[in-house]
């Protein structure tokens, strides 16, 4: 076997996975991928990308011949000693994360003084120690553990994994928190080098925040339509003090995706079975499920009842350059608008595939016109550039109708007006 940071195993290709495993490829390791899905494998062997995240598709195949898949846990453990671990942790229905893939792998490793779990999954603070105390009653106390949480957003990922704000390693002593220190160091980013149960917070905490900044300059924004301010000048004004930041003051119809809702989820539950609530991640929750919602308030105000009002849905990503439909806020919509009795078209440049799954009743466009044609309304719902980028007069002309929601405040309400269209944003004048 090679040295601890030449070859590493990554268990797991989804988001996260593929993106470590072609990142680390890059840096020049020799990867062994696996999971347990066949038909994965095939496609990822046969050099195809079973996801949409720009640039990862040119990492994969410059680095190809460092990459293995495998369905085989034995290849990883053969060649590598670190194992990454990237599966999936979705949201239980009493709102904790489900583990059982974690555990899965868990039990699928032998005893072993050779190896180390690399907990990239985003599990919640205790995960690590419970693991630990797994290892030690099943005789397989020889393995290390390290908790090295992922920061990356999807649609920006393969930038983000190179080019990383920190990198945290949390470690209880041995060798391999040093041996994934070592792997990043030539990422030159900011180590936090801590205990498991730190790391493990450190994740839940900057995801908590980061959806707290989005619940709270959304409640500004639906108090500046209230008070005649301008939600885009405040959260200028507000983002260039340095102690608020300008990042994640975009107020818009909610957060969506596979963390910010889970996460911000998991964080209150755990929380709350240790006997402690946390209220404001409760409220932060519930303005993300109100935001949504706001949308047919607005709607209705211009059309009145929409039942037989025929609504354009620009965009149904949970945001642009990703095909991931998981906790969209187009998906609350349609449900909502079809509720109400409207006819609902769509386009989405990427994700119909992946919409197509899960939402039923509307017709999917093959382009912004096709979806627009007709309508008496149109909500942009995903700030895709190409629909950013409409032009708005052939819009108008599409349309029986002329309101335009812009869902995240993306389009300049100056060119929208100009076409004879209504601009309507989120806490806009
Ligand atoms: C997020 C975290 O940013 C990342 O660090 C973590 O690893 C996974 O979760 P991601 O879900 O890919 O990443 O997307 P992100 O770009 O953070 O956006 C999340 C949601 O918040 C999107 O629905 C986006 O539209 C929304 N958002 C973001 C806003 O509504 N306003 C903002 O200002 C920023």
């Amino acid at each position: 076997m090679s040295t601890a940071s030449d070859s590493i195993g990554v268990i797991g290709t989804g988001y996260v996975g593929l993106v470590t495993a072609a990142g680390f490829a890059e840096l020049g390791s020799e990867v062994w991928c696996v999971d347990i899905d066949a038909e994965k494998i095939e496609r990822l062997r046969r050099g195809e990308v079973p996801i949409y995240e720009p640039g990862l598709a040119e990492l994969l195949a410059r680095n190809s011949e460092r990459l293995h898949f495998s369905t085989d846990l034995a290849d990883a453990l053969e060649h590598a000693r670190l194992l990454f671990v990237a599966v999936g942790t979705p949201p239980t229905y009493s709102g904790d994360a489900d583990l059982s893939a974690v555990h899965a792998v868990v039990g699928a490793i032998p005893a072993s003084d050779e190896h180390a779990l690399v907990m990239k999954s985003t599990v919640p603070c205790g995960t690590g120690a419970s693991l630990q105390r797994v290892f030690a009653e099943s005789g397989k106390d020889g393995l290390g553990y390290v908790s090295c949480p992922e920061f990356l957003k999807e649609g920006s990922a393969v930038k983000d994994f190179l080019h990383p704000d920190r990198v945290v390693v949390g470690d209880e002593g041995g060798w391999a928190g040093d041996a994934v220190a070592e792997l990043y160091a030539p990422l030159k980013a900011p180590l936090v080098r801590t205990d498991v149960a730190s790391a493990e917070m450190v994740k839940l905490a900057s995801n908590a925040f980061l959806a707290t900044k989005i619940s709270f300059i959304n409640e500004i924004a639906n108090v500046c339509e209230e008070t005649g301010a301008d939600v885009v000048e405040v959260a200028r004004g507000m983002g260039l003090d340095d102690r608020i930041g300008a990042k994640f003051l975009q107020a818009g119809i909610g957060f969506g995706g596979s963390c910010f809702p889970k996460d911000v989820d998991a964080l209150k539950q755990l929380a709350g079975n240790s006997g402690y609530h946390f209220q404001l991640l409760t409220a932060v929750i519930e303005v993300n499920d109100l935001q949504k919602r706001r949308v047919i308030g607005k709607l209705q105000r211009h059309l009145g009842s929409l039942a037989g009002k025929r609504i354009a849905l620009l965009g149904l990503a949970f945001k642009p350059n990703t095909d991931d439909m998981r906790e969209a806020s187009s998906l609350v919509l349609s449900a909502r608008l079809q509720a109400d009795g409207a006819v609902v078209s769509a386009y989405d440049p990427i994700a119909e595939e992946q919409a197509r799954k899960l939402v039923s009743g509307i017709t999917f466009a093959a382009s912004p016109l096709q979806a627009l044609a007709d309508a008496d309304a149109a909500v942009l719902v995903t700030e895709w550039s190409e629909l950013v980028e409409l032009d708005w007069v052939g819009v108008a002309e599409a349309m029986s109708g002329n309101l335009l929601i812009d869902g995240r405040n993306a389009l300049d309400p100056a060119a929208v007006r100009a076409a004879g269209l209504i601009y309507e944003g989120i806490g806009r004048r």
